[in-house]
C-alpha cells in the first residue's frame, strides 16, 4: 500500500473540516480529502442562514437559552456556551474574509436577520436571500486557496482510521480504487451527517455517515445516536429531489396547510408554524397520517411574488425547474431526515478518547444541540467548533517522530475484495427500513422489526471492499444499528427522539447514550 504523510490530516470540506484546516496551517501541512468536489457537502446546501447573537436587539444570553430550550434537557451547557459567545466573532471573521450577508433595503450596512422555528429574536444571518452555505463555502474555499500548507484531494473517501493502542496515526483512504496510508500528526473528522440512510432525506449523496462508522471501528465513543433530526418541509413532487424548503419561509409567513387545505398547527402547538422543529415535524407527519395523505403543503401565496422571489431565489428557481411556482400553488412537502444530533463524542475542543483523532461539526457531538437543534446553529457550531478543534488538535498532535516509525511499522490489514451482489438494492432496502422503522416516530416493534432485518446484511460490515459504493454501504448499516440500538435503549421520548410506545420525557431521560466498540 502506498504510504503518505502530512502534518494534519482533515477529512471532509464543509464548513467545520475548512475552519479546522484554516486554523492548522500555520502548524504545519495540512491534507484536505473530500469524497467529492470540495463543494459537495451539507454545508454547500444550506439555505436559511447562520444564528447568531450580533443585532441590536438580541443578547449572547438570550442566543443560549433558545438553544438550550429547543436541545430539550440534554444540551450540554459549556458546549452551548462556547458556540453563542465565539460565535459573533466568527462571523465577524467570515465577514473580513470577503462573506457577503444579506442587508437591510437600502442599508448596505446594516445586516437583515431573519426569523426561524424557536428564535425569540431575529437572528438569522442569510446570503443571497437562501444560499447561506454556499457562500459560506465560497469564501472559506477561497481562503484556503490563499494557503500554501494546505493540499486538497477531491474524490477520496476515508475508508477507514489507522489506530493502534487507542493512538491514531491517520487514515486508509481511497481514491480511484487504490488504497493509500495517509499518516498524520492529528486527524481530523470533518464528514458530515448521515441522511443517506433514510430514503426521505435532504443531504447530499455523500452524506453516509463514513466517519461515524470510521471511528467506532477505531474505538471512539459515539453518543447521542437515537437523536436524528427531521425537518419539517422537503419538496415533495414524484420527478423531484427533496429539496430543502428552508425554515425560513415560515420565519417569514409561509402557512402550513392539510391535504384538504386547511391550517392545523394550531391545533399541535402554541407557536404553530414556528414551533421547535421535532415538534412542526411530528406535527405533520401525524396529520399526513390523519388524512391519509403523503404530503401536507406550505402556502407563500400571501407573502407576495416580488418578495418570494426576491428572498427566496434558489427554492423559487429549483422548484420552477421542476414545473412548479411556488408563488402561485401551495407547495406539498413533507418531512425529512435532516441532521445528526449524535456523533462522535468530543469534548469542547474537539478531543475524542482516540488519541490523535478529533471531531467537528456535524460528525462531532460536543452536547451543543441536545437532543434537537435549534434552526440554523449547524453552520455556527461548523465555524465555532471547526476553529476550536483545528487549534487543539495543533496544541496536542503527536510527535512526528512517533508517527514516522508507526509508518515503517505499519502493515495494512488485509483486504478481501470481493463484489456485493446487488448492493445498490441493499441501500435502497436499507433506506426504507430505517424510514418506516426508525423514523420520525419508533416503537419497540419497528426498532426490533429493522435490528432483524438489518441483521440479515450483518455479513457485509465483516468485509473489507474497495469499491466506494460498498464502503458507504457498510457504513450506513454500521450506523443504522447504532441508531436502532439506541433508540431502543431509549425507552422515553425527548426532542427529535419519539417513541410512540413511551411518548413522555420520563424515567431516566436526563441520561446520555454512548456506544464504544468493544
Ligand atoms: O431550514 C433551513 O434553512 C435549515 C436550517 C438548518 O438546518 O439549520
Amino acid at each position: 500500500m502506498i504510504r503518505e504523510h502530512t502534518d494534519f490530516l482533515v477529512i471532509g470540506s464543509g464548513v467545520a473540516g475548512l475552519r479546522a484546516a484554516i486554523e492548522l496551517s500555520s502548524a504545519g501541512r495540512v491534507t484536505v480529502i473530500t469524497k467529492d468536489v470540495a463543494t459537495e457537502s451539507s454545508t454547500e446546501y444550506a439555505q436559511g442562514g447562520i444564528a447568531v447573537a450580533l443585532s441590536d436587539e438580541d443578547e449572547v444570553g438570550i442566543h443560549y437559552e433558545d438553544t438550550l430550550r429547543a436541545g430539550d434537557g440534554l444540551c450540554r451547557e459549556e458546549a452551548v456556551k462556547a458556540l453563542v459567545e465565539e460565535g459573533p466573532e466568527r462571523i465577524l471573521e467570515l465577514i473580513s474574509w470577503g462573506a457577503e450577508f444579506d442587508t437591510e433595503a437600502g442599508k448596505k450596512q446594516k445586516l437583515a436577520f431573519g426569523l426561524e422555528a424557536a428564535h425569540s429574536r431575529k437572528r438569522i444571518l442569510h446570503a443571497g436571500g437562501d444560499s447561506t452555505g454556499k457562500e459560506l463555502e465560497r469564501v472559506l474555499i477561497n481562503k484556503v486557496k490563499t494557503i500554501s500548507s494546505i493540499k486538497r484531494l477531491p474524490f477520496t473517501l476515508a475508508q477507514d482510521l489507522i489506530v493502534e493502542d487507542g493512538v491514531c496515526y491517520g487514515a486508509i483512504v481511497v481514491s480511484e480504487r487504490r488504497p493509500v496510508a495517509v499518516f498524520a500528526r492529528a486527524t481530523v473528522l470533518a464528514t458530515g451527517g448521515l441522511g443517506q440512510i433514510y430514503s426521505i432525506t435532504t443531504n447530499p449523496q455523500v452524506a453516509t455517515g463514513d466517519g461515524y462508522a470510521a471511528a467506532y471501528r477505531a474505538g471512539a465513543a459515539l453518543e447521542d445516536m437515537e437523536f436524528v433530526q427531521f425537518h419539517p418541509t422537503s419538496l415533495y413532487l414524484p420527478s423531484a429531489p427533496h429539496f430543502l424548503l428552508t425554515e425560513a419561509l415560515r420565519g417569514e409567513g409561509g402557512k402550513l396547510l392539510n391535504v384538504n387545505l386547511k391550517p392545523f398547527m394550531a391545533g399541535y402547538h402554541p407557536d404553530m408554524e414556528l414551533a421547535p422543529r421535532d415538534v412542526v415535524s411530528r406535527a405533520i407527519f401525524t396529520e399526513m397520517g390523519r388524512t391519509g395523505a403523503d404530503h401536507v403543503y406550505l402556502d407563500l401565496r400571501d407573502m407576495g411574488e416580488d418578495f418570494v422571489k426576491r428572498r427566496f431565489p434558489r427554492v423559487f428557481s429549483t422548484c420552477l425547474k421542476y414545473g412548479f411556482d411556488i408563488t402561485r400553488q401551495p407547495i406539498p412537502v413533507c418531512p425529512a431526515a435532516h441532521y445528526m444530533m449524535g456523533g462522535v463524542k468530543t469534548d469542547v475542543t474537539g478531543h475524542t478518547n482516540v488519541k490523535g483523532l478529533f471531531a467537528a461539526g456535524e460528525a462531532a457531538c460536543t452536547g451543543v444541540h441536545g437532543a434537537n437543534r435549534l434552526a440554523s446553529n449547524s453552520l455556527l457550531e461548523g465555524l465555532v467548533y471547526g476553529k476550536r478543534t483545528g487549534q487543539s488538535a495543533a496544541d496536542d498532535a503527536l510527535r512526528s517522530e512517533d508517527v514516522l516509525k508507526k509508518q515503517k511499522t505499519f502493515f495494512p490489514p488485509p483486504a478481501h475484495p470481493h463484489s456485493i451482489p446487488a448492493h445498490d438494492e441493499i441501500r435502497g432496502d436499507l433506506r426504507r427500513l430505517m424510514w418506516q422503522n426508525a423514523g420520525i416516530l419508533r416503537n419497540e416493534d419497528s426498532l426490533i422489526d429493522a435490528e432483524k432485518k438489518l441483521g440479515r446484511w450483518r455479513y457485509i460490515t465483516e468485509s473489507s471492499f474497495l469499491s466506494r459504493r460498498e464502503i458507504e454501504l457498510k457504513n450506513m448499516i454500521d450506523i443504522s444499528a447504532l441508531i436502532i440500538r439506541a433508540a431502543r435503549l431509549r425507552k422515553n421520548s425527548v426532542g427529535a427522539h419519539f417513541r410512540s410506545d413511551y411518548p413522555q420525557k420520563t424515567g431516566d431521560w436526563q441520561r446520555h447514550i454512548t456506544f464504544v466498540k468493544e
